[in-house]
């Protein structure tokens, strides 16, 4: 008899706002035939500057609402949420794969790097919680880490103002530590920031990676559906949206970003979950 997972057809992605459809954009170019449900949490977003409890809460709720949209498979598409509830939500959903966004960017940067020299920012929850550095330490080779919370970067994003100057004055001014350390590689830990790569990008200049874990994330996926005999082989895939709040903003921001138009999203009420 197949098992629930094996009837299950979709992958469920979560974000605080539109931040993971990075990781959408990436996992429909590589699983062209699979149909995901995202869901963005645009009532609540910021989740970077909520503490642990909270985003844990509503980590919970954004999972149990997908687990009703028949999914074999979850990717947690916030690096904040990843931080501090990836592990309890394994625990509890012992059925269902779920990946997240920070062990991917953690190898990719690893690969990258040639002076052992590896800065990381995302929000201020993702910075505190050291998720990065632990796993960056574990590491045979010794690596010098160096972190920096950049608190304005998630509304700047969500409001679209991804090539305003003011927007890179703010990445001058967070950025001007990691530049006098001399990393060579920097992670670019919340899915919200590889929106603003091009100015990042400008500021720390050509010789620094930026390590956009949304391609490692999509590349994980494939290869845990593949192992596990859960890939579609035909049909054509879609996306569909779910958010929490009115879903205009989110549809303008979020179909700039993925390059294609999002037809439609539903606004759900997540506390229902
Ligand atoms: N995009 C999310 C992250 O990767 C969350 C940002 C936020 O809501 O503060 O951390």
């Amino acid at each position: 008899m197949p098992s629930n997972r094996e009837i299950a057809k979709n992958i469920g992605v979560f974000d605080s706002g539109i931040g993971g459809l990075t990781v959408v954009k990436e996992l429909a170019k590589l699983l062209p035939k699979e149909t995901i449900i995202y869901f963005g949490d645009t009532a609540r977003v910021p989740y970077g500057n909520k503490s642990a409890a909270t985003v844990t809460k509503y980590s919970f709720q954004n999972t149990r609402f997908l687990v009703e949209k028949d999914i074999k498979l979850m990717v947690v598409a916030c690096n904040t949420a990843t931080a501090l509830s990836l592990g309890l939500l394994q625990e509890s959903f012992p059925d269902l794969p779920i990946i997240g966004v920070i062990e991917p960017g953690v190898k990719a940067a690893l690969k990258s790097s040639k002076n052992a020299k590896i800065g990381v920012i995302g929000t201020a929850a993702t910075i505190s919680s050291q998720a990065y550095n632990r796993a960056l330490r574990q590491s045979e080779r010794g690596v010098e880490v160096s972190v920096q919370a950049c608190p304005l970067f998630v509304p700047l994003v969500e409001e679209g103002w991804v090539n305003k100057k003011v927007t890179k004055l703010i990445a001058e001014e967070y950025l001007a530590g990691m530049k006098r350390i001399g990393i060579d590689s920097l992670i670019l830990g919340c899915t919200h920031y590889p929106l603003l790569k091009k100015i990042i990008g400008q500021v720390m200049g050509k010789k620094v990676k930026l390590i956009d874990s949304a391609q490692t994330v999509a590349q994980a996926v494939k290869n845990l559906l593949q192992e596990e005999k859960l890939a579609k082989t035909t049909g054509k895939g879609e996306c569909i949206f779910f958010v929490s709040d009115v879903p205009e903003k989110f549809i303008s921001v979020g179909q700039q970003l993925l390059g294609e138009k999002i037809q439609q999203a539903t606004q759900i009420d997540i506390e229902k979950f």
